[in-house]
């Protein structure tokens, strides 16, 4: 249950996107407890573009009638830098859609116009212990951009949320092979959050048990599995007409749970983190990794074998990285 006695400072949570789709299903969420722990109070900085402070506005007018007992106050911006001003914990959720006829140059150099002024406002403003998750795409790109323009913070406080793909790996993998989620360990989600992403079933365990052994099937495996999950974000737009939301939401809020609380024994997830040059990733983009977390710092699982088909699947997908750095460099947004 809350603590409404709780008596620590609250913790400044910066949402961006706040009267978006992602964000109506994670403000909620986020006050009642599900980001931080049910004894942690918050404050909630949402940033909008002008055109849309009415609409959030809409969404704390809500926010303030569900009498949560966490929530110790919501201000509303249209200005970064006043958003993200001793920020603690911010969700980059807003961001340039792609829309008919733009060009990926065009989609990349519109995000490089939101996410290097906010890195600039994280760099200018935020707490010392800032923790930064990128869900809006090219959400890795992006997170390399704000990364980039926040050069006193520390490059591994900026993650790109590939936790969504993490979590539709355990379901489908639960749903092939009825072992309750709560049961596999050690699923990875290896690139970019795009179609190209590598989910890697190699190390998991169910029960235990090698998750390939006990699926028996490598061809379910390559051409059922791996494209049901790198694919899914897609499906779920042709089906709903709109991108995920509560799901997405629902694994940003997994993804801050797990950094400020680490990761079970034993286990990993899956995040978009800064490379150190680990498994031939190039050093400082930033690529979905299996990743451990303790005191609060994530560290990429090391040592890991890669067998052939693992390393096709992985250079193909951090090539994809390696080109949207390229662009974002070319058109000067780093
Ligand atoms: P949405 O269009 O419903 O909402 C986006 C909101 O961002 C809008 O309210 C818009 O006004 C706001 N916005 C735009 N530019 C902004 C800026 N500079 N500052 C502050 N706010 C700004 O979109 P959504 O469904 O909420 O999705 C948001 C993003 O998340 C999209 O880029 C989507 O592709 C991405 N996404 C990522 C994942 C993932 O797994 N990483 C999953 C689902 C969606
Ligand atoms: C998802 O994985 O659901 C989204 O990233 C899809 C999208 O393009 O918004």
């Amino acid at each position: 249950m809350p603590s409404p006695q709780s008596t620590q400072q609250p913790v400044n949570v910066t949402v961006t996107g706040a009267a978006g789709q992602i964000g109506y299903a994670l403000l909620f969420r986020i006050a009642a407890g599900h980001l931080l722990g049910p004894d942690v109070p918050v404050r909630l900085r949402l940033l909008e573009v002008p055109q849309a402070v009415k609409a959030a506005q809409g969404v704390a007018l809500e926010l303030d009638d569900s009498a949560f007992p966490l929530l110790a106050g919501i201000d509303i911006h249209d200005d970064a830098t006043a958003a993200f001003d001793g920020a603690n914990v911010a969700l980059l959720v807003g961001a340039r859609p792609r829309t008919a006829g733009m060009e990926r140059g065009d989609l990349l150099s519109a995000n490089g116009g939101i996410f290097g002024p906010q890195g600039a406002a994280i760099n200018a403003g935020a707490a010392d212990d800032i923790r930064v998750l990128v869900v809006g795409n090219p959400a890795n790109t992006n997170a390399y951009i704000a990364a980039a323009a926040a050069p006193d913070v520390p490059k591994d406080r900026f993650t790109a949320m590939t936790r969504l793909d993490h979590n539709r790996a355990l379901a489908q993998l639960s749903a092939r092979t009825g072992a309750p989620v709560t049961e596999i360990e050690r699923v990875t989600i290896w690139g970019n959050h795009s179609a190209t992403q590598y989910p890697d079933l190699s190390h998991a365990t169910i029960g235990g048990r090698p998750a390939l052994e006990v699926v028996g099937d490598d061809a379910w495996v390559r051409d059922t599995f791996i494209p049901t999950v790198a694919k899914r974000g897609a499906a779920i737009i042709e089906a709903r007409g709109a991108s995920s939301a509560a799901s997405a939401a629902n694994a940003a809020l997994d993804h801050v749970h797990t950094w400020v609380n680490g990761t079970p024994d034993g286990d990993w997830t899956s995040a978009g983190v800064v490379s150190d040059g680990s498994y031939g990733v190039p050093e400082g983009l930033i690529s979905s990794f299996p990743v451990t977390v303790s005191g609060g710092v994530l560290t990429i699982v090391p040592g890991l074998e890669i067998d052939e088909f693992s390393r096709g699947r992985i250079d193909a997908s951090v090539a994809e990285l390696v080109e949207e750095r390229d662009a974002v460099r070319a058109l000067g947004l780093v």
